[in-house]
């Protein structure tokens, strides 16, 4: 068994772990919303339709902020659409995923199931068919208590209280061409700023999040970013950051360190934004909104097939990744990946939540069960809070085609309000286990340890309705820390959750 090594002190911080980073999101695509967490009917369904089944696999997953409803649906969404009698919302032709969108869930229900999943919404408003004027109008019938045109209609749509929504999304990949209304960064910075000042004047306390690009592939990731922060960096809070990683040569080695690749997607963008605030001798810092994040490329050819077979359907199987241990692992990567950069990431959503690229997966009228991914996300959410710590990390490497000297060991740790200590540890080695030696130095107190481990012997596996617990967390033997050390095994090509507490 090869030896790493990590160092663990008081000392070193990386920042607070801002509890948002554990955010998901939720899009009107597939069977996400229909036939995901709304199906009434289901034997589950409460009084509003949604599902119980799916809720009690979201609330275990705490999730702090959830954004909706798009996506690229938002850029050919009407907001006023959402609202109102049932009976008399259009339906509309979804351009962006070629379906018909029929408005049953809406702003209020939406509103409402996030009460019960206790998640707060992320509300993206339509910055590719609209503009400054109609995301105003959303923020007054949201949040403007009432006196006024949008706030009373709210009212008049049954809800008296504010909804109070203070993340608000500047549309959606404004740089994609797949884009319904994309724009060059000049145009989208413009719109953006424009938008954002008036969305602020109708109530100062929102936070805004400016479109960074779709991913760091795009040809103008970095300029779009500079020219576009040049237009609206004061009036903005965050720039987002989407980013999707598959396997589709089948080189795991190489799938499995996309993390390095991560990191630096998020050392880059905070440069830029550095850069274009210390331009603007700006006193304000962006931080960054990793919106969009996760593993999607197991349904990519499915998708058309689906949309070949009829377009404008209801509710369509799209983007239905079934995912194994492996993308497990690259998703416990990620999460640890944010954790490390705490100092700068203080939102992050795992995209999406239900059925489309989603941690969580139902059958009509059958069973919700977790996906694998699900458990390194619920894992780093309960335990991932309170302070990052800065680890350092020894740790043999390996090579592979897409980069030089891969850590096998990739290891964050986290100091939690009551002092347990968190060591978050994906082992990438395929061929064997790594011996973990934690050097606690500067905590004492901890004198006991639990030791959880996501693996398999075939990185294939999956969960399915029928086997939903066949990759699932386990408690390995752990020892006890001695004299501020403590050692423990980590088993190849696994996810490791290690909690020292008093
Ligand atoms: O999450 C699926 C899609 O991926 C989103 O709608 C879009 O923003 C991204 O391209």
């Amino acid at each position: 068994m090869k030896k790493a090594a990590i160092t663990l002190d008081r000392a070193y911080v990386i920042g607070e772990v801002d509890p948002r980073i554990y955010g998901s999101f939720i899009e009107h695509l597939g069977r996400c919303v229909y036939g995901g967490i709304y199906e009434p009917g289901h034997p589950t369904a409460d009084a509003m339709g949604f599902r119980r089944d799916v809720l009690e696999l979201v609330r275990a997953l705490q999730v702090p902020v959830t954004r909706y409803p798009g996506g690229n649906f938002v850029s050919g969404f009407r907001w006023e659409d959402s609202i109102g009698p049932k009976q008399s919302r259009p339906r509309r032709l979804d351009l962006a995923w070629f379906t018909t969108e029929t408005n049953a869930v809406g702003l209020h229900e939406f509103a409402a199931w996030c009460k019960q999943a206790d998640t707060q919404p992320m509300y993206a408003v339509n910055l590719g068919t609209r503009g400054p004027d109609a995301a105003r109008n959303a923020v007054e019938y949201c949040n403007h208590p009432g006196g006024s045109y949008y706030s009373d209609l709210r009212r008049q749509n049954g809800m008296a209280e504010p909804l109070g929504i203070k993340l608000w999304c500047l549309g959606n990949e404004m740089d994609g061409p797949w884009q319904i209304g994309q724009k060059t960064a000049y145009e989208y910075g413009r719109v953006a700023n424009e938008a954002a000042k008036v969305m602020k004047w109708v109530d100062p306390s929102i936070e805004v999040v400016a479109c960074g690009s779709s991913s760091s592939e795009m040809k103008t990731f970095g300029d779009w970013e500079l020219t576009m922060l040049e237009e609206c960096y004061e009036n903005v809070d965050y720039v987002s950051l989407h980013r999707y990683y598959g396997n589709r040569d089948g080189d795991t080695p190489s799938f499995l360190a996309r993390a390095v690749d991560l990191d630096a997607f998020i050392k880059t963008v905070a440069a830029i934004c550095d850069a274009v605030g210390g331009k603007k001798h700006a006193k304000k810092k962006l931080q960054l909104s990793f919106d969009e994040w996760n593993v999607w490329y197991h349904s990519n050819g499915q998708d058309q097939d689906v949309l070949k077979r009829g377009k404008w359907g209801e509710a369509l199987p799209l983007l239905e990744d079934v995912y194994n241990l492996e993308d497990a692992l690259l998703v416990g990567s990620m999460l640890i990946t944010f954790l490390r950069n705490a100092d700068r990431v203080k939102i992050a959503c795992l995209a999406q939540l239900v059925n489309v690229i989603a941690p969580i997966m139902t059958r009509a009228g059958g069973g919700a069960w977790a996906q694998t991914i699900y458990w390194p996300f619920q894992q780093a959410s309960a335990y991932g809070r309170g302070t990052a710590l800065r680890a350092v990390v020894a740790s043999p490497v390996y090579g592979c085609k897409d980069f030089d000297a891969v850590p096998c060991l990739d290891a964050t740790a986290t100091l939690a309000e009551d002092g347990a200590v968190t060591i978050f540890a994906v082992n990438r080695s395929l061929e064997e286990g790594l011996e973990l030696t934690a050097d606690l130095r500067d905590f004492p107190g901890l004198t006991r340890a639990t030791h959880q481990a996501l693996t398999h012997p075939d990185l294939n596996a999956v969960n399915t309705e029928e086997n939903p617990h066949n990759l699932r967390p386990v408690s390995l033997e752990a020892g006890k820390p001695d004299g501020g050390k403590f050692t423990v095994a980590l088993p190849k090509q696994s996810w490791n959750v290690i909690r020292l507490t008093r």
